[in-house]
């Protein structure tokens, strides 16, 4: 019997000193399971009760019970001295110096096409257009049949397309859209269409095989010339300041009678005349017209209803001038030195 209660009190002791010098919790997990676990050596004391005489059972039971009290009260404590341990080092390897200078993070910004394009959805937009996208990807039939370009149409190999099947290219313009939004029916269309175009020309410094062209299409009752005069004119006074003229010089092209390129006065001299407009003090902007009752036909619009003006921008060539650009190909190389000006 003295031997038993010993033989606890020294199990209690070997524990609590075990767990004073524990330095981790897996530490601390392996003492309790070498006292208190199924096979731990206070466990072996409860099963070696049946050799124990019933009347000093209870005090028997009462030794290990006490021991195993004392023993949970210091693994509670020793936990919690573990834990707060664990804590403080993890905080001392996480510590970060708010003094230090932040990292500085490189915020790009948007390209001077985007910078132009965004301008001119602006003015469109406060005209009442909607924009529209139409495919890059596109069919022989939109870029070229429906406006008016047959097959053997001499505009067909000027404008050196890239074919992907004998049906299939990549659009040479954006006109295209034109007719993809006429042949839905809704009537009346006030719209521009930006986007990507494709031909296969030499790069330099005024030509890329890919460049963008934002295309604008009116159709209603009674459109006239004398609108498309009105809006392309407001266009320009927007673009370029209130003091811009505009000057419509006849042209051709295939989908629009009458055609016409317009010019706008020179915004570096106001016309006088100067190196950046080479003496003529006009600068061409883009080309228009009203459109051919041929392409309003094929497209299922009654001709004699309605009628229409379309238009076509090169964008790059609205960004050159406006930022007063010299050469395309700075455009795309993504050099960050030179367009961080804009
Ligand atoms: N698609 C023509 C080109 O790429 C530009 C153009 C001219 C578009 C007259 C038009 C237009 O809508 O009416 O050269």
């Amino acid at each position: 019997m003295i031997d038993i209660e010993k033989k606890v009190k020294e199990i209690e002791e070997k524990a609590i000193a075990e767990m004073s010098g524990a330095e981790g919790l897996d530490r601390l997990n392996e003492i309790r399971v070498a006292f208190l676990g199924k096979k731990g050596s206070l466990t072996a004391v409860l099963k070696s009760m049946k050799d124990v005489s019933p009347e000093d059972r209870p005090k028997v039971g009462k030794w290990v019970n006490d021991a195993r009290f004392a023993i949970e009260e210091k693994m509670e404590a020793t936990k919690q001295r573990l834990d707060a341990l664990k804590l403080e080092k993890e905080l001392a390897e996480e510590e970060i110096d708010v003094t230090l200078p932040g990292k500085m993070k490189f915020i790009g910004h948007r390209h001077p096409n985007t910078i132009a394009l965004e301008e001119v959805e602006r003015i469109f937009i406060g005209m009442g257009y909607e924009v529209i996208e139409g495919p890059e990807i596109e069919y022989d039939d939109y870029n070229f049949t429906k406006l008016n370009i047959p097959a053997n149409h001499p505009a067909k190999d000027e404008q050196d397309t890239f074919y992907i099947t004998k049906d299939i290219l990549l659009r040479t313009q954006t006109s295209p859209v034109q007719a993809r939004v006429m042949e839905k029916g809704k009537l009346p269309i006030r719209m521009i269409s930006p986007g990507r175009v494709f031909r296969s020309d030499e790069v330099d410094a005024t030509h890329s095989p890919s460049f963008h062209q934002i295309e604008g299409l009116v159709v209603d009752r009674n459109v006239t010339f004398a609108d498309l005069k009105g809006t392309l004119d407001v266009f320009a006074k927007e673009l370029f300041g209130p003091e811009t003229k505009t000057k419509f010089r006849p042209h051709h092209f295939p989908f629009t009678e009458p055609s016409a390129e317009v010019d706008v006065s020179c915004f570096k001299c106001g016309g006088k005349g100067c190196r950046f407009c080479k003496g003529s003090g006009w600068i061409e902007i883009l080309g228009c017209g009203m459109v051919h009752p041929h392409v309003l036909e094929m497209c299922g619009i009654d001709p004699e209803v309605y009628s229409g003006f379309a238009f076509g921008v090169g964008l790059e060539r609205i960004a050159l001038l406006k930022y007063e650009i010299d050469d395309m190909r700075l455009l795309y190389e993504n050099d960050d030195r030179f367009l961080g000006q804009f």
